[in-house]
C-alpha cells in the first residue's frame, strides 16, 4: 500500500505515477457535470505530494480512438478542475511517453489522456515497460478501472520498480472485504435493475454467499414469473423464469432466501404520469405493469434491512425517478441509513438514487466503481487486484 510507503520515508524525492479514474461525465460544452472521481483521488495525490515525491497523475477518459486525439478527448477540464482542488496548478502533459516527463519534487503534473497512447487497450508490453520507465513507484488508484487489463492499469503494475495500491483502491478493497468476504450477517443484498439477463452472474454469486437476496426492478418481474405469479405488461424475460427459480432454490436449499413482493405498485402505462395503484401481487392484472414494490413490501424489506449486519446494494427497486413510483426505493434507501449495518453501494442508479434521497453519510461506503464494482459482485478477481497482490 502506497500510504505505508509514504510512511516509511520511502517516497521522498521519488518519481512517482498514479493511475487514477479520471473518467468523469462532460456536457456539450466539455464542462464537468460531475466530479466525484476527482476529488476521490485528490487524498492519493496529496499523500504523495506531502511525503515529497514528483508527482504525475493519467487517467483515461471516454472511449478514444488510440493514437487520434479528439478535442474532446483532453483531460485539460480536469486538470483545470484538479488545480481548483489542490490549489496549486496542475499542468497537462502530452506526448509523454514519447517526451517523458519533467517534474520536480514536490510538483503534480497530469498526463494527458492514457488511452490515447497505441498499445494501451490491449495492454502493449512495450507501451507499459516505456510508462514504467518513467517511475520509480507505481501506485493504482483506479478503482473504477480496475477491472481493465491495460497498459497503464496492470502492465506497467509488472514492470515499475515498486507497485503498490493508492488510498481509494485500498479503501475500496476493505470496504468489499468487509462486505463479502468477511461479513457480519446476516448479510442482505439488494440487486434491482431492469434485467435479469445483465445480472444473473452477480445472482448466481450472490445466491451462494448471502442470507436474503432482495431483488427489484424487471428483475423481481422475472422472480415473480418464476414464483408462478401473473405479471401483465410488465417488463420482464420468461425465458430467464428458470435461472430464476434456480436461484430461488439454491438460496432456499441453503436456508436462505429470496424474499418475493406480497404487494407492488401498477399503471397501465410507463411515465411521470401514470396513475399509480397498489396491488396484492396475485391480483395484477393482464394490462398492468408493475413499477415498484408495494408499501407492506417495502416494509417487510425494511424491517430485514434493520436487522441485517451487512448490506450490499446495487440498483433501484422500482421506477425511482418518477416520484410515483419512488416509494419503495426510498423506504429501502432510508432503512439502510438508518440500519446498523455496514453497507456498499454502488452502480449509476443506485448513486443516482442515494443523492435523490440525500443518504449519502448514511451509507457505510459508496463504491466509485461502475463495471469494476459490478465484477466484484460477480465473483471475479479484478486484474488489479491479481497484479497488486502478485508484486506486493
Ligand atoms: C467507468 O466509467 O466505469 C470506468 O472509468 C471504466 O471505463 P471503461 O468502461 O471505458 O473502461
Amino acid at each position: 500500500r502506497f500510504a505505508d510507503l509514504c510512511a516509511a520515508g520511502r517516497v521522498a524525492g521519488r518519481r512517482v505515477f498514479i493511475r487514477a479514474d479520471l473518467n468523469v461525465p462532460l456536457d456539450e460544452a466539455g464542462r464537468i457535470t460531475e466530479d466525484t472521481r476527482i476529488r476521490a483521488s485528490v487524498p492519493a495525490i496529496r499523500m504523495a505530494l506531502d511525503a515529497g515525491a514528483a508527482v504525475m497523475v493519467t487517467s483515461h477518459l471516454g472511449r478514444p480512438t488510440e493514437g487520434q486525439p479528439r478535442p474532446e478527448d483532453s483531460l485539460a477540464p480536469v486538470a483545470q478542475r484538479l488545480s481548483e482542488l489542490l490549489g496549486r496548478s496542475v499542468p497537462l502533459v502530452t506526448g509523454w511517453v514519447e517526451h517523458g516527463v519533467q517534474v520536480a519534487p514536490g510538483d503534480v503534473v497530469l498526463l494527458e489522456n492514457c488511452r490515447l497512447n497505441k498499445g494501451e487497450k490491449k495492454n502493449d508490453p512495450v507501451l507499459a515497460q516505456r510508462m514504467a520507465a518513467l517511475c520509480d513507484i507505481f501506485v493504482h488508484d483506479a478503482f473504477g478501472t480496475a477491472h481493465r487489463a491495460e497498459a497503464s492499469t496492470v502492465g506497467i503494475a509488472e514492470y515499475a520498480p515498486i507497485a503498490c495500491a493508492g488510498p481509494l483502491l485500498a479503501a475500496e478493497i476493505d470496504a468489499l472485504t468487509r462486505a463479502l468476504q468477511q461479513p457480519q450477517r446476516p448479510l442482505v443484498a439488494i440487486v434491482g435493475g431492469s434485467k435479469v439477463s445483465t445480472k444473473l452472474t452477480i445472482l448466481n454469486n450472490l445466491a451462494q454467499r448471502v442470507d436474503r437476496l432482495i431483488v427489484g426492478g424487471g428483475i423481481a418481474n422475472t422472480f415473480l414469473l418464476a414464483a408462478g405469479y401473473p405479471i401483465g405488461q410488465s417488463l420482464a424475460e420468461p425465458e430467464l423464469a428458470a435461472q430464476a427459480r434456480a436461484v430461488i432454490e439454491a438460496m432456499r436449499a441453503r436456508g436462505a432466501e429470496v424474499p418475493i413482493p406480497e404487494d407492488v405498485v401498477v399503471a397501465p402505462t410507463f411515465g411521470p404520469d401514470a396513475p399509480a395503484t397498489v396491488k396484492a401481487v396475485a391480483d395484477v392484472g393482464p394490462e398492468d405493469r408493475i413499477l415498484d414494490i408495494g408499501p407492506r413490501t417495502a416494509q417487510r424489506l425494511a424491517q430485514l434491512l434493520q436487522h441485517a449486519g451487512t448490506i450490499v446494494w446495487n440498483g433501484p427497486v422500482g421506477v425511482f425517478e418518477f416520484d410515483a413510483f419512488a416509494a419503495g426505493t426510498e423506504t429501502l434507501a432510508r432503512a439502510i441509513a438508518a440500519s446498523p449495518a455496514f453497507s456498499i453501494a454502488g452502480g449509476g442508479d443506485t448513486l443516482a438514487a442515494i443523492a435523490k434521497f440525500g443518504i449519502a453519510e448514511q451509507v457505510g461506503y459508496i463504491s466509485t466503481g461502475g463495471g469494476a464494482f459490478l465484477e466484484v459482485l460477480e465473483g471475479k478477481t479484478l486484474p488489479a487486484f491479481e497484479v497488486l497482490a502478485r508484486r506486493a
